[in-house]
């Protein structure tokens, strides 16, 4: 199954544009895969509240590292509630082989919509072994390896760290499109043939 995210808060949005082209790619590739799509923007998940860090602390406390066996530390009415927005959202990680995000760079990082969303299904040594994650970027800037603003590339580094050091998952690939604001920012006009470039490559590769 593919599970497709997407987290730009615009609907012309090039880092959906790309998730699109690659979930249309990958569902062509594999017909009767499975597919689900949450837009978590449109549909925001919640922030998580402190039943919540209840049920992340009971899991903790009893060494719980069994997905299937999260249930069990649902006590209360409050917890309940909390899970009852949580296991929807676990189910879909869980049922996925893919994982495909759409995301753009927002304040040299992620939107808070897909870090809801990451806390909502993140839970102590919760492995996700044997799946992998695809992203989908856009940003306004450059960072590639040696650009003046690579050390401040906090959305690919945070999700690849963290994918890696919470989840256990290294098959993890980053299409970005890159320098978005030259379309727009007079100051950036002499990088717009750049961006063109980095779009048309991000779209060639969200497409193989
Ligand atoms: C709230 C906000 C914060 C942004 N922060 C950054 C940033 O830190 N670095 C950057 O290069 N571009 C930044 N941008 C530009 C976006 O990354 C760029 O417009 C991108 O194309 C947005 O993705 P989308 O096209 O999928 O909506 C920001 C845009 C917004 C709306």
């Amino acid at each position: 199954m593919l599970l497709h995210l997407d987290a730009s808060a615009r609907r012309a949005s090039f880092s959906r544009r790309l998730s699109s082209v690659y979930a249309e790619t990958w569902r062509a590739a594999r017909p009767g895969a499975g597919y689900v799509y949450r837009d978590l923007a449109a549909d925001p998940v919640p922030h998580i509240g402190e039943a919540w860090t209840e049920l992340c602390d009971h899991i903790l406390e009893r060494e719980i590292t069994d997905i299937a066996r999260y249930p069990e530390a649902v006590r209360s009415p409050a917890q309940h509630r909390a899970w009852s927005v949580v296991a929807p959202l676990l189910d879909e990680v869980v049922a996925a082989e893919v994982i495909l995000i759409g995301t753009p760079m927002y304040n040299y990082s992620i939107p808070s919509a897909l870090k809801a969303w990451l806390d909502q299904i993140t839970f102590p040594r919760m492995s996700l072994q044997g799946r992998s994650f695809v992203v989908t970027s856009a940003r306004g800037g450059a960072y590639g390896p040696g650009t003046p603003r690579e050390p401040y590339d906090h959305q690919e580094r945070y999700l690849r760290d963290f994918f890696k050091g919470h989840f256990q998952v290294e098959d993890v690939r980053f299409i970005h499109a890159e320098l978005v604001n030259a379309r727009l920012d007079p100051a950036l006009a002499h990088l717009r043939d750049q961006h063109e470039e980095s779009l048309a490559a991000a779209l060639k590769e969200a497409a193989r």
